[in-house]
């Protein structure tokens, strides 16, 4: 079975981080977050695997995964041109997919679960398509799923205003072929999009059956700020620790912690885990790095106190200041200023609460 990773988009609600590369390479526990999908899909025996890269910066995603070699998969790059929606995304691929059954994974999805067993009983199946719902607090946000008296799925909406339902139906979708016809004959919607829920339901609509299995564990969509500090936060809770660099004395460690080589903890820092701290890292002296922080390669961090926060490669931030809930984009530098007045120099779209 062959497998499709969606690195497309507009990425607009990540602004100001997707101005200078797709939102999937930003990192959660210092991995790009499409790299969880890319092992989900090894781990369920995916090893054919086509990326649809577009938009901004997109030679980047070719830089990081190459042919895949390294990643042990082998990957095509599709180009789309314009982000005209998932199911247009899918439409490009019939040539890579050709008549096997596919798995489309969209690159910001980050699950928890594996699936090789939900991949083994697809291929087994008779069913035209099955997807992954997931129970949610906040339906009206999401594509849904309505299910009939006997557990079948009965429709499948575009975030209806009142849902029916809280199943939302995740980004994750085990697929026949049989797709690519009803996405041919598909009408963009109101956002000018072709939507892989209309291509679904109007494979309903011909009769097809659609299958699904529960996400009871972890499926987050992360499409916003807080839903990526939210899956950072879970993805370090369920790391183990281990420490490749040096450490002063005087730094208290609590809880997990991983630490790359060559990073140096200086003296007087405390660290409060889950917390992640790549390679060539200078921390402290007298830092607090608290939960759920990830820190990136090559970063110096001083004086701070830093949690729930994600701070990427290449970061400076020396200022006796407390950063909570924040993600830190590449190479930027926080530094302490004397006298009252603050200097900035912020790049387009950027937030900042004093
Ligand atoms: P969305 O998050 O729905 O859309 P978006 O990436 O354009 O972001 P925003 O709403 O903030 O502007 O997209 C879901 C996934 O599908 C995401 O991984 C990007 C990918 N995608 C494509 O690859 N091509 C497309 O044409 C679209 C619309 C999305």
């Amino acid at each position: 079975m062959k497998g499709i990773i969606l690195h497309g988009g507009h990425g607009t609600r990540l602004r100001p981080l997707t101005h200078t590369g797709p939102k999937q390479l930003l990192p959660i526990a210092n991995k790009p977050m499409s790299e969880y999908c890319l092992n989900t899909l090894k781990d369920a025996g995916v090893s054919e695997i086509a990326i649809i890269i577009g938009g901004i910066a997109s030679n980047k995603v070719q830089e990081y995964y190459g042919n895949g070699k390294k990643f042990g998969v082998n990957i095509t790059y599709v180009l789309q041109d314009e982000p005209l929606g998932i199911a247009h995304a899918i439409n490009l691929c019939k040539n890579f997919i050709n008549n096997d059954k596919f798995i489309v994974f969209l690159g910001d999805n980050i699950i928890k679960k594996d699936i090789l067993n939900y991949r083994k009983e697809f291929e087994k199946s008779e069913f035209d398509a099955s997807i992954l719902l997931c129970e949610v607090d906040n339906p009206s946000q999401f594509g849904i799923a309505v299910l009939n008296v006997d557990g079948s799925i009965k429709k499948i909406m575009e975030k209806p205003k009142e849902p029916p339902t809280n199943l939302a139906v995740t980004g994750i979708y085990f697929l026949t072929p049989k797709i690519f016809d009803i996405i041919s004959r598909l009408k963009p919607s109101w956002r000018n999009e072709l939507e892989i829920t209309d291509a679904l339901q109007m494979l309903l609509e011909e009769g097809n059956k659609i299958g699904y299995y529960m996400i009871t564990d972890y499926w987050k969509d992360t499409g916003t700020p807080n839903d990526i500090i939210h899956a950072n936060k879970v993805i370090l809770e369920n790391m183990e620790s281990y420490f490749k660099g040096i450490k002063e004395e005087d730094v208290t460690i609590e809880g997990n912690l991983m630490v790359g080589e060559n990073t140096i903890i200086k003296k007087g820092c405390k660290i409060i885990g889950p917390v992640i701290i790549g390679k060539n890292c200078i921390i402290g002296p007298n830092a607090i790095i608290g939960k759920n922080t990830s820190i990136g390669d090559n970063s110096e961090i001083s004086k701070c106190h830093i949690e729930d926060s994600i701070i990427m490669n290449g970061c400076k931030i020396k200022s006796e200041i407390k950063i909570k809930n924040s993600i830190i984009a590449f190479n930027s530098e926080i530094d302490q200023s004397n006298s009252e007045e603050k200097v900035f120099l912020l790049g387009e779209g950027t937030k900042i609460s004093l």
